[in-house]
């Protein structure tokens, strides 16, 4: 009956059901919500896991005793409802000081705030049992390519990122960092764009294996991408550390839709990526519920996104499962692509020895119509 436990390790970011839904054009149309009637409506609803914004924990500006009340309150909520904090993060775009970025900043004084602002949560996250910490740089980015020296730009992540390895290190945290791409808004183009992207970067950096990545479907569905290649070459990397489920419609403005009220033959295939691809992480869903609606309609949408997450998942299941997707499988030589293309003790020498008629194999067909209808129809539920 789709009904969610915490053994499915669905989780929610404070800023998601709490977003107040204040828009570029418009005012907030719902109340902020108190994080510890979240927690307690989140786990009713059969979430396992709550992530967080410093911010939208310790509301800006609070003092110490402000503070420890917040995260004591928080903590409560957490052990009375079995919840954990599989992850945490950092607001380093809403504050006007971060309006040319944070790591990336052309004012040092901004980076060295930013780099301060980042490890105080990292030890709060610790010390909430946080494994994940993810860096999305919103607005680390341009609207002006005269106004930003991208090489050095990149060093200063570079320098950043490095110095947060450091300090989990330092500290002695089990705690690695993932970072998510977006190609823009808020700023006009942002950097490390895509997953490609910030796999490329990873490389580039002192621990590479403290870093890894945490895509958002709408992000790479905004820049035009196919969320299942970036996902998969991400699992393929050994890098997902985290992921965003969501839902989008095409290269448009982030839409953070509920997962699977978008592009539904991405979900699909996602969660069959996810399924059966080795991911266990945590199902993380980083959407806004609409705008239009109030408190009835924010919790209609966060059941909704593990809903059809739990659908998605009996219906890939149902397609692995059925013989006729099999045989089609088969027909479409699917299997045959995990056979390396040399035999064990073979050398490239080997290959001149292949009868083979480029001609014959030309006139092949590769059966992915009737593949691709059968997936189809488990996804509508026909068969
Ligand atoms: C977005 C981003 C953000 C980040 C979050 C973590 O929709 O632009 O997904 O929601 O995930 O702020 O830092
Ligand atoms: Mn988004
Ligand atoms: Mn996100
Ligand atoms: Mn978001």
């Amino acid at each position: 009956d789709y009904r969610p436990t915490p053994e499915d390790r669905f989780s929610f970011g404070l800023w998601t059901v709490g977003w107040p839904a204040r828009d570029a054009f418009g005012d907030a149309s719902r109340l902020p919500l108190d994080p510890v009637d979240t927690v307690h409506r989140l786990a009713e609803l059969g979430a396992y896991g709550v992530t967080f914004h410093d911010d939208d924990l310790i509301p800006p500006g609070s003092d110490e005793a402000a503070r420890e009340k917040a995260v004591a309150r928080f903590r409560t909520a957490l052990d009375e409802t079995g919840m954990v904090v599989p992850m945490a993060t950092t607001n380093l775009f809403t504050h006007p000081v971060f309006k040319d970025g944070a790591f990336t900043s052309n004012d040092r004084g901004v980076r060295r705030y930013a780099l301060r602002k980042v490890m105080r949560n990292i030890d709060l996250a610790a010390e909430l049992g946080a494994r994940t910490y993810v860096m999305w740089g919103g607005r680390e980015g341009t609207e002006s390519d005269a106004a930003k020296n991208i090489p050095a730009a990149l060093d200063r992540f570079r320098e950043a990122v490095d110095l947060m390895c450091q300090y989990v290190v330092d500290r002695g945290y089990d705690l690695r960092f993932a970072l998510e791409p977006k190609p823009n808004e808020p700023r006009g183009d942002i950097l490390l764009p895509t997953v490609g992207h910030a796999l490329a970067f990873i490389a580039q950096l002192d621990r590479p294996e403290m870093v890894g990545v945490n895509p958002e479907v709408g992000h790479e569905e905004m820049a035009g991408l196919n969320i299942v290649h970036g996902v998969g070459q991400a699992l393929w990397a050994g890098k997902l550390f985290h992921i965003d489920l969501n839902g989008q419609n095409g290269a448009r403005f982030d839409q953070d839709l509920v997962f699977g009220h978008g592009n539904t033959r991405g979900a699909f295939f996602l969660v069959d990526l996810l399924e059966h691809g080795g991911y266990d992480g945590p199902r993380h869903f980083d959407f806004k519920p609409l705008r239009t609606e109030g408190p009835r309609g924010v919790w209609d949408a966060a059941a909704a996104n593990m809903r059809t997450y739990l659908i998605l998942r009996e219906r890939v299941r149902a397609f692995r499962a059925d013989p006729e997707v099999q045989e089609a499988l088969a027909a479409a030589q699917v299997p045959e692509l995990s056979l390396p293309t040399l035999a064990p003790g073979e050398t490239y020498a080997d290959l001149a020895a292949d009868a083979f008629d480029p001609d014959v194999a030309g006139a092949r067909e590769c059966n992915v119509e009737r593949l691709d209808q059968l997936a189809l129809e488990h996804l509508l539920g026909t068969r």
